[in-house]
């Protein structure tokens, strides 16, 4: 019997890259260098193999099906999310799918709530500003438009910009929200969606509502009753909307701007508010603090989301902030519109990254200091080897993974971590 030959798109974190190193009976190809496996070389090296070990960033599509031939049994992803699979091709095929979920629970629900928190508190504009705007400075100089604490803060503001919502093109001027008695809206209450709303009820959300295929009985009553809703009660409802489904056919561009026109205005007053409906504004159920509603966070992938249309309802002032792990493409270009926004914050796909680098991340992003990605990335690798933080731990679970998935596959066993 011939030795089964292996491709593997990436060095794997330290310990599952030297039990990958420690396989004997294996011929293996592995793309040793600090970026994606070029698509040509991924083809070439494809060819006859018999299990592909790749990243969330490697298609595999039908060509590279096609170009692999019949031996390929195996595809393991070192990922949670498997839509850069074409799994209808693969189970035509018979190839079996691996991939690494619930060891990045945890630190993806992390991710989403710091970002929610982030955009829900306006922390990039009061960083820069200070908590005061004025209107002919564009608030660059962090920190030098600070001005001392006063009581009148934003709220004199809040209300000028809701007498003037039609006149101003932005929602600078309103003061951040707190989570209090508020709705929280989970599109696909699976692991990660639990786990997030599990956060937020510390933090003092009141309403949990759901949306996605089917009932999830066993989790709603964990939260203490999470509401099953359709995808559009939920846009109306909810004051903060976090995005933790999977990307499918029918996921895909779900956030365009009929979605977001549909979700709570920025400019909401509340019920005890009401003379603020008088000036303009709207009034959104189940809410009772004055400001901004409407938070939009996207933990989960891109495609869910068109967007330009995003751009657009954060300029039309549709929705009052949005926090973004995730975006087509990744990176971000630098002239994507939705870096200039004040109040959307984007951070590079660092869901399972460790505490530290993923502050680090933000707070650059703040500040607008202007620090590279790789240099991120550079400071995170250090500072995560430095402190054994849960980045290696949770990286190297997933390579450890990736690879008993590999194995199992090639030796025609039934996976131990398989989504079919
Ligand atoms: C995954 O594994 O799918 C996550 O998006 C990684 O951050």
């Amino acid at each position: 019997m011939s030795i089964p030959r292996i491709v593997v798109t990436r060095v794997l974190p330290p310990t599952s890259q030297a039990a990958l190193e420690k396989l004997s009976n294996v011929e293996m190809v592995q793309w040793k260098e600090d970026r994606n496996m070029p698509r040509d070389l991924l083809l070439n090296s494809i060819k006859g193999a018999d299990g592909l070990l790749c990243m969330l960033t490697d298609k595999v599509d039908q060509e590279l099906f096609k170009v692999a031939g019949p031996k390929l049994k195996v595809v393991s992803t070192m990922s949670v999310g498997f839509d850069h699979v074409d799994t209808a091709e693969l189970k035509q095929r018979g190839i079996k799918l691996g991939y690494t979920p619930d060891v990045l629970t945890d630190a993806t629900a992390d991710t989403t709530v710091m970002l929610l928190l982030a955009a829900a508190r306006r922390l990039k504009e009061h960083q820069s500003c200070g908590g005061w705007r004025d209107l002919n400075v564009t608030c660059h100089n962090y920190p030098t438009q600070w001005r001392e604490w006063g009581p009148n803060w934003l709220c004199a503001f809040c209300l000028m910009a809701t007498v003037s919502r039609h006149i101003f093109s932005q929602s600078n001027f309103i003061p951040g929200v707190q989570f209090t008695s508020k709705t929280l809206g989970v599109v696909g209450l699976g692991r990660i969606g639990e786990a997030v709303a599990h956060r937020l009820r510390a933090f003092g959300i009141s309403r949990v509502l759901y949306s996605g295929r089917g009932t999830k009985h066993e989790a709603a009553a964990r939260l203490g009753g999470a509401l099953h809703v359709p995808f559009h009660g939920l846009l109306a409802k909810s004051d903060f909307i976090v995005v933790c489904c999977a990307l499918t056919e029918e996921t895909k561009g779900m956030f365009n701007y009929d979605a977001f026109r549909r979700m709570k205005s920025s400019a909401v007053g509340s019920g005890r508010n009401r003379w603020w409906m008088v000036l303009g504004g709207e009034i959104g159920e189940g809410s009772y603090v004055m400001g901004a509603v409407g938070i939009f966070v996207n933990t989960a992938r891109g495609g869910h989301v068109v967007q330009d249309d995003l751009a657009r309802a954060l300029q039309e002032n549709l929705i009052a902030a949005a926090g973004l792990d995730v975006t087509t493409p990744e990176p971000l270009p630098t002239d994507s519109p939705l870096l200039g926004f004040k109040n959307c914050i984007v951070v590079p796909h660092i869901g399972e990254l460790s505490h530290k680098a993923r502050m680090f991340v933000i707070l650059s992003n703040i500040v607008d200091l202007n620090i590279s990605v790789s240099f991120l990335f550079c400071f995170s690798a250090v500072s995560s080897c430095a402190i054994g933080s849960a980045t290696t731990e949770t990286r190297d679970e997933m390579g450890h993974m990736a690879v008993a998935n590999l194995l199992a596959g090639l030796k025609g066993e039934t996976l131990p971590h398989a989504p079919f």
